[in-house]
């Protein structure tokens, strides 16, 4: 069976994209060629990952054999891109590389990646248990089979959005920076808990559950976020009392701020 997906870099997400594929028979084993730095992840991954990929490390002398897929997926951490050197083993049709690297821009990636049709997605940390977010930016010369099968790629790890690269940086503050806001707001609730005379570990198990009832409320009965707010907040009441300390707090400007902060941040990293 020929090479059909190389990983450049076979880490934590590219684990999350690439083990639904192989779960869902959209990949065999066989067709997926991975390249990780060090022997030792090599061995790891070879004795410990489920599936029987080709798996190689950089000083290995079959490092090479990655480039010579069709499509490659780029998930190296940012600072170690200036390591990677491209190779086009096809003299006549450009390859696709899709990066998944935060903030790299397609301008970047076609400067490093010349002879490669580069594609952006920006994924988030929920894509490890089949709930990921991906928002994917191509240029045009792509054709709709390739692009189904790149998209196809991220939407059996989750759903997937095709979005114009201008709104990337907006993308990965909502999706990728996010659940860190979500984390730290469980977690100062826990302590709003623990204030109130309850253990931290009975704390977070009420505000995550009472979170997940939320959401699933608003999704399942269609439920705006406002009408949720104004279904549990009665006159002179204890929910109103609660959202007047956050509005004297500032609470709703600092998390748009911090959204806006996420934001502008990967716009510094082009
Ligand atoms: N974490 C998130 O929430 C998140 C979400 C979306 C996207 N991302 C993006 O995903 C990318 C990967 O993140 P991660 O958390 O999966 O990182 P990771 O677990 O550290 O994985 C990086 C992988 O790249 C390999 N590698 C390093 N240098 C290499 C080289 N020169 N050639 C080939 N392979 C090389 C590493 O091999 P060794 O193990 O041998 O060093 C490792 O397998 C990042 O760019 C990040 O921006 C992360």
């Amino acid at each position: 069976m020929a090479p059909k997906l190389g990983v450049i870099g076979f880490g934590n997400i590219a684990k999350a994209i690439i083990t639904p594929l192989l779960e869902q028979n959209v990949l065999q084993p066989e067709e997926i060629i991975c390249l990780v730095n060090s022997k030792k992840s090599f061995e790891n991954i070879k004795i410990n990952y489920k599936y029987k990929i080709n798996i190689y490390h950089l000083n290995s002398s079959e490092s090479n054999l990655v480039w010579h897929c069709p499509i490659k997926l780029l998930a190296v951490k940012p600072q170690q891109l200036k390591n990677i050197k491209e190779i086009n083993f096809n003299e006549t049709n450009k390859y696709f590389l899709i990066s998944i690297l935060a903030g790299v821009s397609l301008k970047t990636l076609e400067t490093i990646f010349p002879k490669h049709n580069c594609i952006r997605a920006v994924t988030n940390i929920p894509i490890t248990i089949g709930q990921g977010l991906t928002g994917i930016a191509w240029n045009n010369d792509i054709d709709d089979k390739n692009k189904i099968f790149i998209k196809n790629i991220f939407e059996n790890s989750g759903k997937v959005f095709e979005l114009s690269e201008d709104y990337l940086d907006i993308f990965l503050a909502l999706t990728s920076s996010a659940p860190a806001i979500i984390a730290l707001i469980i977690e100062a609730l826990g302590d709003g808990g623990l204030s109130g005379g309850l253990t931290k570990k009975l704390s977070e198990e009420l505000v995550i559950d009472m979170i997940f009832g939320t959401v699933l409320m608003m999704k399942d009965l269609d439920v705006s976020p406002s009408e949720l707010k104004n279904m549990v907040t009665s006159p002179a009441g204890t929910t109103i009392a609660a959202l007047r300390i956050l509005e004297k707090k500032g609470f709703r400007s600092a998390l748009i701020e911090s959204i806006m902060g996420a934001m502008n941040k990967s716009k510094e990293f082009k």
